[in-house]
């Protein structure tokens, strides 16, 4: 039998730091509900010293997931450590992550000290936390840029100390698959009480190396891996969970293997997209729209001879089913709810007859809805709701010799305001109405509109990055007029504001 590889998911707290992917209370128990309907072991579900927000969701998820291990991160710092152990108060199993930079950078510029006291710290640390729980996995931060030697020292010291993980983050996305595969070798030649612990990885994805970082670790002896759904995290994110997940299904000589359901990659990946408004790239491996699209005359004719010519993987085995099929005008409500709980969206049907409205506008302007069509829908339609900021009127005049202008009114709060503005084009023109009629000074960052891939009738997809108070929000909208998308994006992000 396959060694088991633990999977730590740090969606939620790794993913979350993602600037403009925040996600409230109800939408992280969400993620949380399927993770755990993925087969996740751990759930690191936050770093409750951080905000209260933070600390509110490690209780509420706690509560709402009992399978998975809940996990909490600390600095080694002990206020951080009672604040997790007190988060995790209701988690029926539960493990507190502490630990403390372990390279030169970390030790000399950002702790001020040296080898001997972060050892000491280390410890300390560990053994503050086995006060509160039994499960302690420690992480020696930057240990990608750590001599071994002294990764070594702190390894064992930890584990002596109680700590029942160790985790080896390549925090900066350094190193090359060869010397992290050696880093986690040398720590099972040489720390001597290894035995009692297990190592975890937990590579960042800087130099697009994570998921090689991370299987050289576990042909290494790591038997766990620290993800994330779509990749996402810090800078340029971490190791993706669906990538690890299906090497080692793929590379069966490896001969270890994760207890996750492969046939729920696919929903989860599309539900951690949406409620993040983070789009998954079309060509991303495993989850990306294009992963089992063939498109050369060549290659299609292959699959039609044996999908094996190209393929890998089986689509069906990450849960991509029925991706090809579109709904049209002529579907029914039958049809969109299969669609929609395939993609991981449950509804009461009076929430479904919104969207089926709002999917028959879009389906009568464009030809084939799509998955990725509906998750725009349900999305906006949640932004929507929770919005206090509608837009209720739009209309633009631009073209050749004109000074563009629009006209935008919006509800706010129940009252309708109305501004007409010119600008340098008709997007520019309908922002700068909306800007005078909220109250809210907001600079654009950041208008990605994203490429129209299918044909002419699809979604304009527009993503916002907005400024207020030295803050960023995030807005996103789709629509088959990409002026309207625009305003709506906008609004999204100024509604986060509130
Ligand atoms: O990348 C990192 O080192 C981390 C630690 C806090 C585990 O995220
Ligand atoms: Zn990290």
């Amino acid at each position: 039998m396959s060694d088991k590889l633990y999977i730590f998911d740090t969606t939620l707290r790794d993913g979350e730091q993602v600037p403009g992917c925040q996600l409230n209370t109800v939408e992280k128990i969400e993620v949380a509900k399927a993770l755990e309907e993925l087969g996740v072991d751990i759930i690191e579900a936050g770093f409750p010293i951080s905000s209260p927000g933070d600390f509110n969701s490690v209780v509420e998820i706690s509560k709402a997931v009992k399978r998975p291990t809940i996990c909490a991160l600390t600095r080694a710092v002990e206020k951080d450590i009672e604040v997790a152990a007190e988060a995790l108060k209701y988690a029926k199993n539960k493990r507190i992550h502490t630990g403390i930079g372990t390279s030169f950078y970390h030790i000399k510029y950002k702790l001020n000290s040296n080898q001997d006291e972060i050892v000491e710290r280390a410890v300390a640390a560990v053994k503050y936390a086995k006060k509160f729980v039994e499960d302690v996995e420690f992480y020696a931060e930057d240990a990608g840029r750590t001599e071994n030697e002294y990764l070594a020292r702190v390894v064992e010291a930890v584990i002596a100390a109680g700590a029942t993980v160790v985790n080896i983050p390549d925090t900066t996305g350094y190193c090359l698959p060869q010397d992290f595969g050696a880093k986690i070798k040398y720590l099972v030649d040489n720390v001597k009480n290894i035995d009692k612990a297990i190592i975890s990885t937990h590579c960042h994805n800087d130099l697009g190396m994570a998921t090689a970082n991370t299987i050289s670790g576990i042909i290494n002896g790591a038997r766990q891996a620290e993800v994330t759904i779509n990749g996402i995290g810090e800078r340029a994110g971490n190791t993706s969970l669906e990538e690890v997940v299906m090497t080692l299904k793929s590379h069966r000589d490896i001969d270890v293997d994760s207890a996750i359901n492969t046939k729920n990659i696919f929903k989860t990946s599309r539900l951690v997209s949406s409620l993040m408004s983070m789009p998954v790239q079309p060509n991303k491996a495993i989850v990306g729209r294009n992963a089992f699209a063939h498109s050369s005359g060549i290659h299609q004719d292959g699959v039609l001879k044996n999908r094996e010519n190209y393929e890998i993987i089986d689509p069906v085995d990450v849960g991509v089913n029925e991706s090809s099929i579109s709904l049209t005008a002529r579907s029914g409500r039958a049809a969109l709810k299969h669609r929609l709980n395939l993609l991981g969206y449950e509804m009461e049907p009076a929430e479904l007859d919104v969207i089926y409205q709002k999917f028959l506008e879009l389906a009568d302007k464009k030809k084939d809805v799509n998955d990725e069509d509906l998750q725009v829908l349900v999305g906006k339609k949640k932004s929507e709701d929770a919005g206090k900021i509608k837009l209720v009127h739009l209309q633009v005049l631009s073209g050749k010799s004109v000074i563009p202008m629009a006209t935008v009114s919006l509800d706010i709060d129940g009252e309708v305001f109305t501004a007409t503005r010119d600008g340098n084009g008709p997007v520019d023109a309908a922002l700068s109405a909306v800007k005078s009629l909220v109250r809210h000074k907001v600079r654009l960052e950041e208008f990605l509109v994203q490429a129209i891939t299918r044909g002419i009738d699809d979604l304009g997809k527009v993503h916002i990055q907005i400024e207020n108070r030295g803050k960023l929000y995030y807005g996103f909208s789709g629509n088959t007029d990409i002026i309207t998308a625009s305003v709506e994006a906008f609004i999204d992000a100024i509604n986060k504001i509130v």
